[in-house]
This record gives structure tokens, C-alpha cells and sequence, in this order.
């Protein structure tokens, strides 16, 4: 079957899991099987998820037709994924680069990593790569999972464990230890982001990456494609600390299935100073900036090593 029609099968099993759902509500209210319910069953066809292809890497690829972002790296560079360099990605590059320049012995050699959505594995991939003793890397979309899972096996990726799931309640509930964070395009994607970066600190020995979003008023009124984004502006408090968020609207992203932002409709940006202020709080005052884009396409971003500087740990 071509990756088309795949595509497609796809998209009609996910209608039919819709009115399946709606027609078992149905049931349970004590109404009589529905038309929807019916046609969710015709709509099912199973032969559609085989594959006649040879087996090879493209066909691999090719299960998720049109959604991938990433270029795959050699040998694989010739396999129509996509086109974003986030397996030689110079942030993590320059992140390897400073962890063996700025004390950690070793660089990331022997480190215990964790890694915030992954999206495709390909940070994870540099990372092991560059020596990490184990990745473990969380992704709650199920697509991105599944396209990590297929890279993994086609580069065969041995200390990277990817996990499906909410890094949210992962990170809440932890009782394991990390070297080492990457938490890159995923803070602007949380609602609570202060929270998420308090517990992130708190699991974490000696360094986080980042690279992320934030909120700026200039920049952001004088953009007149990102300022309908953007709705009320409120002020949180956490530890007795107050902070700014300012809600970011998804809006037309969300019909696209190669969609890679947070699980909610919306979510809450951070200034520059709460997002840095929020590592600061929590033990990683040491925060070295690579990178500050004001004309970033989708808004102001930033690029930054914190280190644990010995401050307050949240919860200790
Ligand atoms: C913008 S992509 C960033 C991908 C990659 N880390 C990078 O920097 O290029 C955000 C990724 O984080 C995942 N993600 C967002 N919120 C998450 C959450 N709460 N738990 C796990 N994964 C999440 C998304 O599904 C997506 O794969």
C-alpha cells in the first residue's frame, strides 16, 4: 500500500474511533445503534494497515507520510523524512560543547539524561552520541512516539529509552535522579510552566538545557501574525513568588497531524525574566546564554545552559 492511502487509512480509522465513541455513548444512555455506529464498523479496514513494499527505511519513514520534521542523518540522509536539521542540530551541539567546557567532567560522557518531548529522537540521538551513559526521553503524542520508535530502530539507538506519556505527572511524582536536562520546545508549550520548571530542578544534579519561547511586549505588538495568538495576561504565584503569564492560542496549528506543541488548545508564555528568574529560584542561577532571537519567526526565543548554582531546591 502507498504511503497515501495509508495516510488516509489512517485518518478514517481515527473518524471511525470518534463515532465508535460517541455511538458507546449512545449505548450506555440506552439509545438504539445509531447509523454513525454502523458506518464506524465499515469504516475499519484492517488490510489497509499492511505493507507489500520490500521492507527498507523510506517504508518505515513513509508509515507517517508528510508529518516528519526532521532530516535523518547519514546513512539515512536520502530517505524523504523532513527537512530540520534536529539530528545535527547546532543547539545541542553547542549544549555537548559546554557541559565538557564548563566543568562537568567527561562532557556528557557517563551522564544520566532526561529529555522533554522528544518529537522525532533526534536530540536524543546526539545526545547518545555524544556519550550519554542512558537518554530517557518522554513524548505524549502518540505519533511523535511512534516516529521516535521508528528512528530508534532504523539508527539503532541502544541507551535511548523513549517513554509515552505526560512529562507533567512524571515529573511531579519523581523519585529518580538526572545529570543532565534537555528540556528544548517544550516550556512554552505547558500551562504551568513555573511548576513544570520547579520540579524539572528538583530531579536534576547538574545542568539543564533550553531552548524556548517567551513572551515580550514590544516584539509581540509590533507582530501583527503572532499578537491574535496571544490572550489574557495574568499574574501566578508559586512559593510566594509571582510571576506573569500571558495565554498562547494554538488556533489553526491544531489541524495540521504533524502538529508537535502541548495536549491543551492553548498555553501560558513566560517573560524572559520569569522564565529565567524560575531556574534562578530553584537552585540553577548559573545560566549561560547562547542565544537570544527577538525575530525568531513564531516570537522571541531563547537558547541557555543553566547550572546548578547551590541555590534552594523547590520542595527540599
Ligand atoms: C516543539 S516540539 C520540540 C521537539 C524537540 N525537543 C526540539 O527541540 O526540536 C515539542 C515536543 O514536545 C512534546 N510535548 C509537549 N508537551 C509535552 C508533555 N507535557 N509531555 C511530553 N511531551 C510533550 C510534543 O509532542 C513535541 O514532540
Amino acid at each position: 500500500m502507498s504511503s497515501t492511502s495509508l495516510s488516509t487509512s489512517i485518518r478514517r480509522v481515527l473518524s471511525a474511533a470518534r463515532r465508535r465513541g460517541a455511538a458507546a455513548l449512545a449505548a450506555l444512555r440506552g439509545a438504539p445503534p445509531s447509523p454513525a455506529a454502523e458506518a464506524a464498523r465499515e469504516d475499519i479496514a484492517i488490510l489497509d494497515w499492511y505493507s507489500k513494499e520490500l521492507p527498507s527505511a523510506a517504508n518505515a519513514v513513509g508509515i507517517f507520510p508528510g508529518e516528519w520534521a526532521s532530516r535523518l542523518p547519514a546513512p539515512l540522509e536520502d530517505v524523504p523524512a523532513g527537512s530540520a536539521p534536529l539530528f545535527a542540530d547546532p543547539r545541542i551541539s553547542w549544549c555537548i560543547e559546554r557541559l565538557a567546557a564548563g566543568g562537568r567532567e567527561g562532557g556528557l560522557s557517563g551522564a544520566r539524561v532526561l529529555e522533554l518531548g522528544p518529537l522525532e529522537g533526534g536530540h536524543s540521538y546526539m545526545l547518545e552520541t555524544a556519550g550519554a551513559a542512558s537518554v530517557t526521553a518522554i513524548e505524549s503524542n502518540a505519533r511523535s512516539y511512534l516516529k521516535c520508535l521508528v528512528a530508534k530502530e532504523l539508527l539503532g539507538m541502544t541507551r535511548t529509552s523513549f517513554a509515552f506519556g505526560d512529562f507533567v505527572p512524571y515529573l511531579r511524582g519523581c523519585t529518580d535522579r538526572y545529570d543532565v536536562a534537555v528540556a528544548s520546545g517544550v516550556i512554552y508549550h505547558l500551562l504551568d510552566p513555573v511548576s513544570v520548571i520547579a520540579d524539572l530542578c528538583a530531579v536534576t544534579d547538574d545542568a539543564i538545557f533550553v531552548w524556548t519561547q517567551y513572551y515580550d511586549d514590544e516584539v509581540i505588538a509590533a507582530r501583527s501574525d503572532l499578537h491574535r495568538k496571544f490572550g489574557d495576561r495574568r499574574t501566578a504565584n508559586l512559593d510566594g513568588y509571582d510571576y506573569e503569564l500571558v495565554e498562547y492560542r494554538y488556533l489553526d496549528a491544531l489541524d495540521f497531524a504533524g502538529f508537535c506543541g502541548g495536549s491543551a488548545p492553548t498555553s501560558n508564555w513566560l517573560t524572559r525574566d520569569g522564565l529565567t528568574a524560575a531556574f534562578a529560584r530553584h537552585g540553577f542561577a548559573d545560566i549561560e546564554v547562547h542565544d537570544d532571537d527577538r525575530d525568531h519567526v513564531h516570537g522571541p526565543a531563547i537558547t541557555f545552559l543553566a547550572r546548578r548554582s547551590g541555590g534552594v531546591v523547590a520542595g527540599a
